[in-house]
């Protein structure tokens, strides 16, 4: 397994791009199983997930074809319905062909994802959706079986409340509604950005959706869905990221840091909290830059919660801010029920951090400082890469892959800013 050597306490300086998002671009890809006809997707981020999304697709038989960054697929001779255990285990989001599966062909073979790193995340809401618009769904050997038993094996429209606010329950659900009979209004709707791109994109493909963006989403049903072509949106997480990694290494070594093709208007809540803790940020329609100020990170209390407040996604790396800030800090996880593997990890390299239920009290430290620690989930390695990049001396991070699973060519960029980080080849794990 791949590890990061960093050697902290370098100061950065220069201008970061930002790649699609992730979580935009494995539903849209999803997507493509609604239409025979060709979906064409670029600004498509190379990354672990993506590449799992389009191996599953191809099984399937969609064909794919690549170019850098950009992706063809056409789904007109689909010979398999099903999502196979050994790729839905190493990505959750391979649920989200369930949907389109279903309301295309009336029938879909897909692997429960089990438990993950940082939680139970069951898929009772999808399932719910799914059976109010006529679906009957089995459990059998792991695989969910799920088949449309009505005449002309087509979904039927719904009105759908969802018991808690889920961001691939609304897209599956969204999704299968496009091709449905009749009108379903998704209650309770996920607000998040990539919500709107992937209706951007079902609209493109013809869908009748309105209200993405809004907790109510109204998806009036047709009959077929023709091709498009989309550019994925910027990746507001790995943004916010590279601001936490400028913010820390700026207020102590000086420089300046732009990251551009960004959407700051996605970011509210992560810039108005970077501002809170003392970072001084200047935003233009595509760009953001990190300036020092002369002065200390003071830090910021932090509540992660649905979209437009602060994500879970960047919990961990404002937690590797807060522990080179001067105050005590409190970060609340209401999203994921485990979403602190990475504290241990920050304590090994000298944070003080302690844990009261689903609040870690962060008491900023004048340093941290190099140590081994081990990635436990994609965020939480890029929690530990920003603290690697202000402690002194060398960090090793072990279990990378997380991070090559969520964030293109990472260590590339940050050694263009002029951080000293290199990978280092590990032997293969048993
Ligand atoms: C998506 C994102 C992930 C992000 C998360 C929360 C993708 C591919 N992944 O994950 O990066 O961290 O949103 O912003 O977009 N829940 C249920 N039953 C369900 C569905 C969800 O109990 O059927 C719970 C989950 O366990 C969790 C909460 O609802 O506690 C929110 O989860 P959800 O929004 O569904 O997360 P994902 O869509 O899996």
């Amino acid at each position: 397994m791949d590890k990061l050597v960093v050697s902290g306490g370098r100061r950065l300086d220069g201008t970061v791009a930002i790649s699609g998002a992730k979580n935009a671009a494995l539903p849209i890809l999803a997507a493509s199983l609604l239409t025979a006809d060709t979906l064409e997707v670029s600004n498509l981020p190379t990354l672990h997930d993506v590449g799992t999304m389009l191996r599953l697709l191809e099984r399937m038989g969609t064909t794919v074809e690549r170019d850098d960054g950009r992706v063809r697929l056409r789904a007109d001779a689909i010979a398999s319905l099903e999502a196979s255990y050994d790729l839905v285990k190493t990505m959750r989001a391979s649920i989200l062909v369930l949907g389109p599966m279903l309301a295309r062909f009336g029938e879909a073979r897909v692997s429960l994802p089990g438990g993950c790193a940082i939680g139970q995340r069951p898929v009772d809401q999808h399932i719910k959706g799914l059976q109010a618009m006529g679906a009957s769904i089995t459990i059998e050997q792991g695989y969910l079986l799920a088949k449309v038993e009505r005449a002309g094996g087509r979904l039927k429209g719904a009105r759908i409340v969802t018991d808690m606010v889920t961001v691939t329950g609304t897209e599956n659900l969204m999704m299968a509604a496009t091709l449905a009979e009749g009108t379903t209004v998704i209650e309770n709707a996920a607000r998040e950005p990539e919500i709107v791109d992937l209706a951007d994109v079902l609209i493109a493909m013809g869908a009748r959706v309105a209200g993405a963006g809004t907790d109510r989403i109204v998806v009036e049903g047709i009959e077929t869905l023709h091709g498009a072509s989309h550019a994925v949106m910027p990746d507001r997480i790995e943004t916010g990221t590279f601001l936490c990694a400028a913010a820390a290494t700026v207020s102590r070594h000086g420089g300046e840091v732009v990251v551009r093709g960004a959407r700051p208007r996605t970011l509210d809540a992560v810039l108005d909290k970077l501002r809170e803790a003392g970072v001084t940020l200047d935003c233009d329609h595509d760009s953001i830059r990190v300036r020092a100020n002369g002065h200390a990170l003071v830090g910021a209390n932090v509540r992660t919660s649905e979209y437009p407040a602060f994500p879970t996604d960047m919990q961990a790396q404002f937690m590797a801010l807060d522990c080179v800030a001067s105050g005590t800090n409190r970060i609340t996880e209401t999203i994921f029920e485990n979403r602190f593997m990475h504290v241990q990890e920050l304590s090994r390299l000298g944070a003080s951090i302690e844990i009261e239920g689903n609040t870690a009290i962060v008491k900023g430290v004048p340093r941290l400082s190099g140590a081994n620690v081990m990635a436990t989930d994609l965020r939480a390695s890029a929690g530990l890469v920003i603290a690697a990049l202000v402690a002194d001396g060398d960090t090793t991070i072990d279990r990378i892959y997380h991070l090559d699973r969520g964030y293109q060519s990472m260590e590339t960029k940050l050694t263009a800013l002029g951080a000293t980080i290199r990978r280092v080849a590990g032997r293969p794990s048993c």
